[in-house]
């Protein structure tokens, strides 16, 4: 929980904000924790890639979010080469379109897909389905059918009709398929209830404590058409506390050596799921991949050696820690208007050509993220403002509390960072909203990946009739 949680400091007049909010000494200059590698302003003009932002929403419009590529595939590197004797694979829930797969690939990382949409798209850039893991707690038969003719590298089961119907599908095809068990760990991790996934009473996995996953990995040995490559944990998303990932790892391992022990199969493989958290406020202090993965390999060895056995191959998911400080979203301004509150407080509403359509984890999770104006440097006092959307929603917030310029008007671009994880892969067309395009910029050079939605795509699933005599 950060301090503003714990309540506003009120003063008549002004709204002095959550005490973890600091006005910054400089409201025109960036906090570079929160901004991708390439990010910089020159008299209050964002650039990102070498690209300035009011020149690229001059060409393709606003809302947009931009995707900094050399950011992109230097934090793909990183774990990459941190977890050099692990697989790392990219978390596609998180971000995916087919230019991102192939960065994915070229950077020797590999890719978790949760649908056939996602599926699709990596196969569309021409990835290796060997090279794929497959997670979700309700696969459809036909996306089973599909992952399993294409030779998935790995297909997480999650439930014992998934490994009925798996076996089913493996024996009328006559092949076999490469299966890891998702597990519960049974561990609290501190981040928002709705992305925590290892706590007993939630969707996802069969219970180590219930001995559900014991008796997950007994019926997957015990069919012909599977083979049990590991166990799998993943244990929520945005978290900070890496204690978590090693108890997590501890409880895993334990029944790792119980299947080996009890049912006399030794897995090749273990995955301790993705998760890591980034820095959407300057209050978050994320660790490093080179951190993270220190940890992890300490954990294991030690438990490893407790237990008597070899470690097996390990693999991870980040998604969240890769592309999420990779992109911002850039918006204009429309209105601004201030609103009076009790105790004669006002605050400052700033509404942006956007909102909950491109970015609804602040409703949905009361996610913290922030802004700057990305157009023009200001002089002028800042106010404490909080930036909305165009939703017909009052919950339709962008940014709860931030900063801005006193003379912030109509005309000016606002950029938020750190919308590159759960945002563009999270947007809707609320209200008929079209959704942004992504927009790679590189070297100086703006490169639409995922085109802006129009109306004639909206316009494309209502196959309704019109009225006779309608005029359009
Ligand atoms: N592996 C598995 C099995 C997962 O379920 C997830 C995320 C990941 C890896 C990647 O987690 P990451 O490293 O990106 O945190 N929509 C929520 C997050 C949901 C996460 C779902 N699973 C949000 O916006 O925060």
């Amino acid at each position: 929980m950060r301090a503003h949680e714990a309540g506003w400091a009120h003063a008549p007049g002004a709204l002095r904000g959550p005490a973890w909010l600091r006005q910054p000494e400089d409201i025109n200059a960036l906090v570079p924790i929160l901004w991708s590698e390439t990010a910089a302003k020159r008299d209050g003009v964002l650039s990102i890639g070498g690209v300035s932002l009011p020149e690229l929403v001059a060409e393709h419009g606003s809302a947009a979010y931009v995707l900094d590529e050399v950011d992109f595939r230097a934090r793909a590197a990183a774990f990459r080469d941190a977890f050099s004797d692990f697989d790392v694979y990219y978390a596609g829930k998180s971000f995916l379109c087919t230019t991102v797969a192939g960065w994915i690939a070229e950077e020797g990382l590999r890719l978790d897909v949760c649908s056939d949409g996602e599926l699709t798209v990596a196969l569309r850039a021409g990835l290796d389905p060997a090279l794929l893991g497959y997670h979700g707690n309700n696969k459809s038969r036909a996306e089973l059918v599909r992952a399993v003719e294409l030779g998935v590298g790995r297909i997480v089961v999650d439930s014992f009709h998934e490994i009925e119907r798996l076996a089913e599908i493996t024996a009328s095809l006559g092949v076999t398929a490469r299966v890891m068990v998702r597990v519960t760990a049974g561990v609290e991790a501190h981040t928002h209830e709705f992305i925590a996934t290892a706590h007993e009473d939630q969707k996802f996995g069969f219970s180590i404590t219930a001995g559900d996953a014991l008796e997950a990995a007994r019926r997957v040995l015990a069919e012909p058409g599977l083979r049990l490559e590991g166990l799998h944990s993943h244990i929520g998303s945005q978290i900070f506390d890496t204690s978590g990932f090693e108890v997590a790892a501890r409880r895993v391992l334990a029944l790792h050596a119980q299947i080996a022990a009890e049912l006399g199969h030794t897995m090749p493989e273990m995955d301790l799921g993705g998760g890591f958290g980034i820095a959407y406020t300057t209050q978050d202090d994320p660790s490093t991949p080179a951190l993270l993965a220190e940890g992890m390999r300490a954990v294991i060895a030690s438990e490893c050696e407790r237990l008597g056995i070899d470690s097996p191959r390990l693999s991870i998911e980040p998604g969240r820690a890769i592309v999420g400080p990779s992109m911002c979203t850039v918006y204009t301004v429309g209105t601004v208007k201030e609103v009076a509150l009790d105790g004669g407080a006002r605050r400052t509403y700033v509404s942006v050509d956007g909102g909950m359509s491109d970015n609804i984890r602040t409703a949905l999770y009361d996610a913290d993220y922030s802004a700057t104006v990305a157009s023009r440097a200001s002089e002028a006092p800042a106010v404490l403002a909080r930036v909305v959307g165009k939703h017909c929603e009052a919950g339709d917030i962008v940014v709860k509390d931030e900063f801005l310029p006193g003379d912030i008007a109509p005309g000016d671009l606002l950029a938020v960072p750190g919308t590159g994880a759960y945002c563009r892969s999270m947007a809707s067309n609320y209200n008929h909203a079209l959704r942004p395009p992504v927009i790679a910029v590189r070297d100086g050079v703006a490169r639409v990946i995922v085109r802006r939605e129009t109306v004639d795509d909206l316009l494309a699933t209502d196959v309704g009739a019109a009225l006779e005599g309608a005029t359009r």
